[in-house]
This record gives structure tokens, C-alpha cells and sequence, in this order.
């Protein structure tokens, strides 16, 4: 038997973010998912093992958690590529989603096959025993659908088969819990402002404050309200917004008005969010300014989340800070911002490095 092995897990409605053991090993993964055949045609399979694998990830999953079991996905990057791929939707509740099992597994698995505390397996499956600290919404943390969401991975074993997956073809990864925590969402950002990785205590002066979280994700909004260590889940509240809307909105009127088709929405962020040249496109070859139409978007959801924010500021007035985190943030934050130096004047902070504000997600494991 093998020691069991830490992994944080934050699957997003945009994207899965995950780390393991003690920082060594971390994960991003797009939450798509799609369902396929266990011999998925791929032109030019001698060359499989020099493709990358998170770009391939295709799997079978066998877990009594799951609503279909023993079905054969495509996860992540290669799912976006069919017609028949699911993202989650606004009013769907993740806890009972098998798309959401299906994206923490394919990431546990796609950490024990590469990790040297699972290698000691003498033939292709690997048994891997994990200790996860996981997050669900606090909406869903306030109906009380984490208990059975925790019950269901603790009771099982979770099996992921590699099939048409580069290096990993064939192998078999059975996943068990021995132990299962599961935050609310903001409650992780939280531990992550006053702990560092090794849970020592870095920030001594917030423990005690009472302070908001604004999370804001690719379809959620979450403001959390941290008062005497822990989530107010009375206080806190869950919006069915996020920022994939707008970026849809921008790719879409860049399309319409210059004639140009982005691949996707990360790389509308990057026209956003870039040192250089912000706000450009090419066309036809030539540099093309589009900050009007980023702006004009941008600043309308930024004054719906400041609404939020206000909102929430207002049945909690005796918060000290709200601290903005989420890739939301990341976009947000020049407009939040000037908004806030406009109007109310709350104090607020974002996080300067914007992988920081993403990261700050992931989901440590505390006693
Ligand atoms: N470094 C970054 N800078 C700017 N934007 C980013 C960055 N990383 C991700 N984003 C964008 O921010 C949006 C939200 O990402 P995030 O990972 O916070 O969502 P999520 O946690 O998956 O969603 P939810 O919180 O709704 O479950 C995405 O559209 C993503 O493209
Ligand atoms: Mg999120």
C-alpha cells in the first residue's frame, strides 16, 4: 500500500485547476467533456506517443457515482474539438453532474500514471489513494449537497482506462479516497490568503477580520463573507453570471464588424489581458484597433458584478476588505477599478499576477 497523496481540486465551470502532493505537479484542464467510441480514428496512430496528453485525453470511466457508467469520454482540449461536446450550463448544479466526476477523475488519473509515488505498480494498473479537498458553490454548500457528493467518493472505487491516450494507453488507474473535504468555493481563496503552502499562518492581521471574496468565474459569481474563520453561508450569495458571456459577445462582434474569426474565447483574454499590444487585432494584415468593441462589453458586466458587489457590501458593512480573485477578476479589474474610484470607493484589492488570482482557487487541505 501506498501512502496516500494530497490533490486539490477546483473544477471550474471553465476550466479544471488542480495540484498534488506538495506542489509537484499541477493541472489545467478545459471542463469539456464528450462521449465517444473506444476506438477513436486517429490519422497517423505510430506518432501517437509524441503528441501531447493533455490534448488527448480520451478515456473509459467506471465509477458507481456515476449516473452513466463505463462510458468512453473525450476530456478537456480534445472534446472541444467535436460537435458533440457538453460545458456546464448556468442553472446546473455541479454536485450532481457526472461531468464534473468525469473532469476531477481524468485529472487524478492523469496524476497517478505520472507520478513517482505511484510507479511501484509492477503492471499496468495502478492503485492510487488520494486525499482530496475539493470545492462545490455555496449555493450548493447551502443545500447541503456536499454531503452527498463527499459520501459517494468515499464509498468506491473510481476507475479511469486510458484508451487512444498518448504514453498512458492501456493503463488502468483505481482511485480511492481516504479522505474527503469539500469547501465551499470562497472558503479556499480564504485559506490561501492566510496559510501558505504548508499551512502556516502568513497573514495574521486578516484572520480575524471579517472579509469579502469575490469570486468570478467563467458562468458564477460567488461573494463570500468570512467572519470568525469561517463562510457565512447565511450572508453569502451565488450569482449565475460570469465572464463567458462577454468574451462569446466580443469574439462575436469582432466577427461581425471586422470580418475576423477567433478561435476561442481564451484568445479573446489574451487580446484583453496582453503587456503588448492590447486591444489589437490583425486584419488582412493590418494592426486593427478593437477597444471599442471590448470596452463597451467589458464595462457593462463590470457594473453588474459592481452591483454585486455593492449589494452584498451593503447587508455586511462592517467588512474590511473585499479581495477579487477568479480569471473574471483578471478581465474585470481595470474597469472594477475605475468604477469603484468613480463611486463608492470600497476598499478592495485584486491580485497583481493574474495566474495568482487563479490560482488562488486551488484548494488546500486543512484539519
Ligand atoms: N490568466 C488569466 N487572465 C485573464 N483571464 C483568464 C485567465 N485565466 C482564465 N481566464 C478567463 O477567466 C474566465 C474564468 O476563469 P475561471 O478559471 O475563474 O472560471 P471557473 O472557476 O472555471 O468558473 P466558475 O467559477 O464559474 O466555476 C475564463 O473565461 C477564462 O478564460
Ligand atoms: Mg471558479
Amino acid at each position: 500500500m501506498t501512502n496516500p497523496r494530497i490533490a486539490a481540486v477546483d473544477v471550474g465551470n471553465d476550466a479544471l485547476k488542480a495540484n498534488f502532493g506538495k506542489m509537484e505537479n499541477e493541472l489545467y484542464i478545459p471542463n469539456v467533456v464528450a462521449q465517444d467510441m473506444e476506438d477513436r480514428p486517429v490519422i497517423g496512430i505510430e506518432e501517437l506517443n509524441d503528441k501531447e496528453v493533455l490534448d488527448n485525453i480520451h478515456i473509459r470511466v467506471h465509477s458507481p457515482a456515476l449516473e452513466e457508467n463505463n462510458v468512453v469520454y473525450r476530456v478537456g482540449n480534445l472534446a472541444t474539438k467535436t460537435t458533440n461536446s457538453t460545458e456546464l450550463d448556468p442553472g446546473s448544479s455541479k454536485s450532481e453532474e457526472d461531468q464534473t466526476l468525469i473532469m476531477l477523475f481524468a485529472s487524478l488519473a492523469l496524476d497517478a500514471v505520472e507520478s513517482e509515488a505511484f510507479k511501484a505498480a509492477k503492471n499496468d494498473t495502478i492503485d492510487a489513494n488520494y486525499i482530496l479537498g475539493t470545492g462545490l458553490p455555496l449555493r450548493e454548500v447551502k443545500e447541503g449537497k456536499d454531503v452527498g457528493y463527499r459520501s459517494q467518493l468515499l464509498g468506491s472505487v473510481h476507475q479511469v482506462e486510458f484508451l487512444v491516450t498518448p504514453k498512458h494507453q492501456g493503463k488502468k488507474v483505481n482511485i480511492k479516497f481516504d479522505e474527503v473535504k469539500v469547501y465551499p468555493e470562497g472558503f479556499a481563496a480564504y485559506v490561501n490568503l492566510i496559510m501558505d503552502n504548508e499551512l502556516k499562518v502568513i497573514n495574521k492581521e486578516l484572520i480575524n477580520k471579517q472579509i469579502l471574496i469575490q469570486d468570478i468565474g467563467g458562468l458564477s459569481t460567488d461573494i463570500a463573507v468570512i467572519r470568525n474563520r469561517n463562510v457565512d453561508d447565511d450572508k453569502a450569495q451565488g450569482f449565475n453570471l460570469g465572464v463567458s458571456e462577454s468574451l462569446e459577445q466580443i469574439r462575436e462582434e469582432i466577427r461581425s464588424k471586422h470580418g475576423v474569426e477567433l478561435d476561442s474565447r481564451r484568445d479573446v483574454v489574451d487580446i484583453i489581458t496582453r503587456k503588448n499590444d492590447r486591444h489589437h487585432i490583425m486584419v488582412k494584415g493590418s494592426r486593427t484597433n478593437v477597444h471599442d468593441i471590448t470596452d463597451h462589453i467589458l464595462l457593462e458586466l463590470a457594473k453588474k458584478e459592481y452591483r454585486f458587489l455593492r449589494n452584498v457590501w451593503s447587508k455586511n458593512s462592517q467588512s474590511e476588505i473585499c479581495y477579487f480573485v477568479g480569471g473574471g477578476s483578471a478581465v474585470l479589474k481595470d474597469y472594477i477599478k475605475a468604477l469603484n474610484n468613480k463611486l463608492d470607493g470600497f476598499n478592495i484589492e485584486f491580485f497583481e499576477d493574474e495566474s495568482e488570482s487563479i490560482w488562488m482557487m486551488r484548494m488546500p487541505i486543512i484539519n
